[in-house]
């Protein structure tokens, strides 16, 4: 499927940079076996009298709710896939990064599912049916040009990467952490990919990026929107500390966009671009003040409990 004809002279002049990226990608990426992360020995058959119970369950609600979105957002893969490839087309480099990427992301469902499996951390029926249910709709973010689906993907890998890691530290086994810290690793090149991509088509084009940045800044969503109780979920792993708007500030907004970008020391901007380089600080500003106020909430609250 060909790239929209906007995005072609974009996609030209970052060619030599993603050949770039994708040769320091394949050096740095290790090859790594999902099977040897599961502790297939804790396992056992699914029988009749020896279905999943809730007592199988040994992790906090919060952490489980963390697993289950982790793993499903990973099983939307088919979409993702679909919404890259048309973005970045078929050829040359970036169809040989767009399938290895999606060769790389497979790996991420197959050793959660594993894990959760064999150790019966989730209720692998209600899993199955959550995934059915997410597939079956297909609901995915869809940036509209390439500027806005690289500076998507740049915040929502490493979105992906902390709230894995946060995940992995919040479970008791060693298994488990070891499971969503590979995996972590992973989706931390792929936003080392994609935030220097963004890097050099600032340089190609301020304006068109500032642009498109402005626009995922403001519209930002994790992409697991169609998982069945998706907003509960949320909310439970932003209790849990997670994932939430202090880390989506903190760890995302602040060191990518304003420090890696260097958006507020971008020139020559056209008028447009100007106004949404405004807009883009003062939502950041604004997320910022929103975030420290919602924690000092949380931390008082949390203080009157234990009081
Ligand atoms: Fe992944
Ligand atoms: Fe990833």
């Amino acid at each position: 499927m060909p790239v929209r004809a906007e995005d072609v002279a974009l996609l030209d002049a970052l060619t030599p940079e993603a050949e770039r990226l994708m040769e320091k990608h394949l050096a740095n990426s290790k090859e790594w076996f999902p099977h040897e992360y599961v502790p297939w020995s804790q396992g056992r058959d699914f029988e009749p009298g020896e279905e999943w119970v809730p007592d199988d369950e040994k992790i906090p609600p919060s952490v489980r709710s963390a697993l289950v979105v982790n793993l499903l957002t990973e099983d939307n893969l088919p979409y993702y896939f679909r919404d890259i490839e048309r973005m970045f087309g078929r050829d040359g480099v970036w169809g040989a990064w767009v399938k290895r990427w999606t060769a790389e992301e497979g790996r991420h469902s197959i050793v959660i599912r594993d894990y959760l499996t064999v150790t019966r951390a989730v209720d692998p029926v209600a899993l199955e049916r959550d995934r059915m249910a997410q597939v079956a709709t297909g609901v995915v973010p869809e940036p509209p040009t390439a500027a806005e689906g690289m500076a998507y993907v740049a915040l929502q890998e490493l979105a992906t990467r902390i709230a894995h890691f946060n995940t992995g530290k919040l479970l008791k086994d060693q298994w488990g952490y070891k499971v969503m810290k590979r995996v972590m690793t992973d989706e931390n090149f792929h936003f080392l990919f994609y935030r220097d991509l963004v890097s050099a088509a600032l340089e190609v084009d301020p304006s068109a990026l500032v642009i498109a940045i402005e626009a995922q800044v403001r519209d930002f969503e994790m992409p697991g929107t169609g998982i069945p109780g998706f907003s509960e979920h949320a909310k439970a792993i932003a209790k849990a500390g997670i994932y939430d708007m202090q880390i989506h500030h903190e760890q995302i907004l602040v060191p990518v966009v304003l420090r890696d970008w260097a958006v507020e020391s971008l020139e020559g901007l056209t008028p447009e671009a100007e106004q949404a380089r405004e807009a883009l600080l003062s939502r950041i500003e604004r997320i910022g003040r929103i975030a420290a106020k919602a924690a000092e909430r949380l931390a008082r609250q949390t203080d009157l409990v234990s009081a």
